[in-house]
């Protein structure tokens, strides 16, 4: 495998794109190819057997574009599908759970961590298994908090309706005294300012996108495949498997910078 060769990313749909930022910003020399399953998102609420079935289309899908290693972006589909796909496909595969407990670990010092996401997500308890594998005594006090995506997908990050939402979802694990709080789904980190002016000081927010994006470095590292710098900025491509209109529209938001083109891809 050469180092020349991109990173493929893939998500649910457009969520993923927060780690891309993160990959962006930390490797900047790396090609991306991003996909985002939009014919088929949410993934949050779907049988752990789908969500793998889809994972798996995707998972080949980058390998014959000739990815050098796959980051699966979505929580729900770490949590369901990548002990599978760490076993089946030729490249490395690293998910963004195992990164974000690691953190999540460091920061609380030993008190209880605090853990949102899809419903899923919590439902798989992958996050406590991994918490657990690093620290068998750490409280885990799991939350799906499934109104938090449309939510963010309607810009609503700021608003009044969120700001309820999200008392309702937290107030019960702040009441028992996390020190730490996974932000365990891609559309969270949108939501950080709002989260942590609830949470408060006392409280350490993980961002599994920064997390996944240092891990990704280290694969890289381990396996002598980090592109070199060049005298261009490298060409990413992201690929929609429903018409690209919403991903164009929406991709901004999450990736922070402006998106020209998308293309499309059927899968399954
Ligand atoms: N990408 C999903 C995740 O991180 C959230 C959106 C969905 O439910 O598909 O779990």
């Amino acid at each position: 495998m050469s180092p020349d060769a991109p990173i493929g990313v893939f998500d649910s749909g457009i969520g993923g794109l927060t780690v891309v930022r993160a990959l962006l910003h930390r490797l900047p020399h790396e090609r991306i190819v991003y996909v985002g399953d939009t014919a088929r998102v949410p993934y949050g609420p779907k049988s752990p057997d789908t969500v793998r079935r889809y994972a798996n289309e995707i998972t080949h899908w980058l390998v014959e574009q000739g990815v050098k290693t796959i980051v699966v972006a979505c929580n729900t589909a770490t949590a369901h599908a990548l002990p599978t796909l760490q076993r089946e496909c030729p490249v490395p595969v690293l998910g963004v759970v195992a990164p974000g407990a690691r953190a999540a670990v460091r920061a609380a010092q030993g008190g209880p961590i605090g853990v949102i996401g899809t419903v899923g997500t919590i439902d798989s308890g992958a996050y406590e298994r991994a918490i657990h594998a690093i620290d068998p005594d750490i409280t885990v006090l799991a939350r799906a908090c499934p109104l938090f995506v449309p939510l963010v997908e309607e810009g609503w990050l700021d608003h009044a309706v969120t700001r309820a939402v999200a008392h309702e979802y937290l107030d019960p694990l702040l009441a028992d005294g996390i020190r730490a709080l996974v932000l365990g789904c891609t559309h969270y980190p949108l939501l950080a300012p709002l989260l942590a002016e609830l949470a408060g000081e006392r409280v350490t927010l993980i961002d599994s996108a920064d997390q996944t994006a240092a891990a990704t470095a280290q694969i890289l590292r381990e396996h002598s495949l980090e592109a070199e710098a060049r005298a261009t900025p490298p060409r990413h491509r992201f690929v929609a498997s429903d018409a690209p209109d919403r991903f164009l529209a929406l991709g901004q938001r999450f990736l922070g910078t402006t998106l020209d083109h998308v293309d499309h891809v059927t899968f399954g």
